[in-house]
């Protein structure tokens, strides 16, 4: 088929990858000067795992361009451009610029918004636009979104055209995935539910990591594989730390939240697994003064880790930069090294290198969980391991998220 997609970002440039790999011919559109430049060059301007490959593979089937006419002829167009939530409300604008400039282009299009948007988006739209709309909420998570674009869990398709919703069906038919047609409004309240979960999930472990913090002989990450065994919990986001961040659980949490309220149907449960993460930050600056004294000021911390998780580098929502952001309050001396994420953050000192950051620093906070710190072994500073990824056994100072202070 002609598949067009509107907006080349983290989702965006993955689905045109993985939809020309699936051997259809695919046009992504981009107003980003500078992003446009850089998949027409072959340099993805964003960092995901296999991208570069996937889209040099296919490069015969994939075109990038700014000019919406080139979509005049495809069969479907995917809307992945921002969601953002502002003033925890979430800024459509995106979404009905990208999907008024489809239609006036697109003679038969199926238009699908694979951004994440709240319920009744799609009946809004279909106000203004003439196209058949489909809900194609995205799942995948970065740092493998090219392996879960191939392989999803499930695709939900909310349609009220049946034969678009068969259309869209079928592009996807590739990856033997489920598939769940439903309303519109079911696959929005789908995404939403699923992130909300997932976040929720996330606070959990970590409010019972607190908990462990103050039980002598508990460690969270025992608790939380103790329970992953059962199939009715699964292990899966149950890992303890500094908190959930990236582009989607902090605003689609926010998002939905808000959206509940006003139609009087609070969500607490999501509101409290908001309020644990907001905490986190607080929580690991406790620790850090308890274990090197309550006036940060002059210290030296260093900050391993500024992307949101590993294999990204991406800092949108990231609770690494929180945190910094908290011990610069604090007038605190922060040192950061970030295998992958490269802006500058004002300040801080940069490191290019790890050895040298922690050399210079006189307490050491692990904030993300690169592979490369994993190894790490000090034995002359204070090491808060805020992700759980290392070895107590390699230090002589040392705190973790989760493990009790007494052992
Ligand atoms: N990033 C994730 O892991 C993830 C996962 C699931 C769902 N989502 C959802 O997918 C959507 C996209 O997320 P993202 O992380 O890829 O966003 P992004 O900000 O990385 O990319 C959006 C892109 O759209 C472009 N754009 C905006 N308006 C445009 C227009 N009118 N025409 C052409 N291009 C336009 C922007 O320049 C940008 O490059 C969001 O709704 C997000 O919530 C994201």
């Amino acid at each position: 088929m002609k598949i067009g997609v509107v907006g080349l970002g983290y989702i965006g440039s993955v689905t045109a990858g993985v939809l020309a790999e699936a051997g259809n011919s695919v046009i992504g559109i981009e107003i980003d000067a500078k992003r446009l430049a850089g998949f027409k060059s072959g340099e993805p301007p964003i960092y995901e795992p296999g991208l570069k490959e996937l889209i040099e593979k296919n490069h015969s089937r994939l075109e990038f361009s700014s000019d919406y006419s080139k979509l005049a002829d495809a069969d479907i167009v995917f809307l992945a451009v921002q969601t953002p939530t502002v003033n925890e409300r979430i800024d459509l604008s995106y979404i009905f610029d990208a999907a008024e400039k489809a239609n006036r282009q697109c003679k038969k299009a199926v238009l699908v918004i694979k951004s994440t948007v709240i319920p009744g988006t799609a009946r809004e739209l279909s106000k203004k636009i003439s196209l058949p709309i489909v809900s194609n909420p995205e799942f995948t998570r970065e740092g493998t979104a090219v392996e879960d674009t191939r392989k999803p869990d499930r695709v939900v398709i909310g349609a009220k055209d049946s034969n678009a919703a068969d259309l869209v069906g079928k592009i996807w038919s590739f990856t033997g995935a489920p598939l769940l047609k439903t309303t519109n409004e079911n696959a929005e309240l789908i995404k939403y539910a699923s992130n909300s979960f997932l976040a929720t999930k996330i606070s959990f472990i970590n409010e019972i990591a607190n908990l462990c913090e103050s039980i002598p002989g508990a460690d969270v990450e025992i608790v939380a594989k103790g329970m992953g065994y059962d199939k009715r919990i699964a292990p899966y986001f149950l890992k303890a730390g500094i908190g959930y961040g990236g582009s989607c659980f902090p605003k689609d949490t926010s998002a939905i939240a808000s959206f509940a309220k006003e139609l009087q149907s609070p969500l607490s449960i999501v509101e409290s697994a908001i309020k644990v993460n907001s905490d986190r930050i607080e929580r690991i600056v406790d620790i850090l003064k308890t274990e090197i004294g309550k006036e940060l000021k002059g210290k030296r911390i260093a900050v391993l880790g500024l992307a949101f998780k590993d294999d990204t580098d991406d800092i949108r929502g990231s609770q690494p930069i929180r945190l910094i952001e908290r011990l610069l309050k604090e007038s605190a001396a922060v040192n950061a090294y970030d295998p992958r994420v490269k802006i500058k953050i004002d300040g801080i000192t940069r490191f290019e290198n790890l050895e040298g950051c922690i050399k210079e620093s006189d307490a050491v906070i692990v904030a993300t969980e690169w592979g490369e710190f994993s190894n790490l072994k000090i034995m002359d500073k204070f090491v808060l391991d805020a992700k759980r990824i290392l070895n107590p056994a390699n230090f002589n100072n040392f705190r973790a998220i989760g493990l009790s202070w007494e052992r």
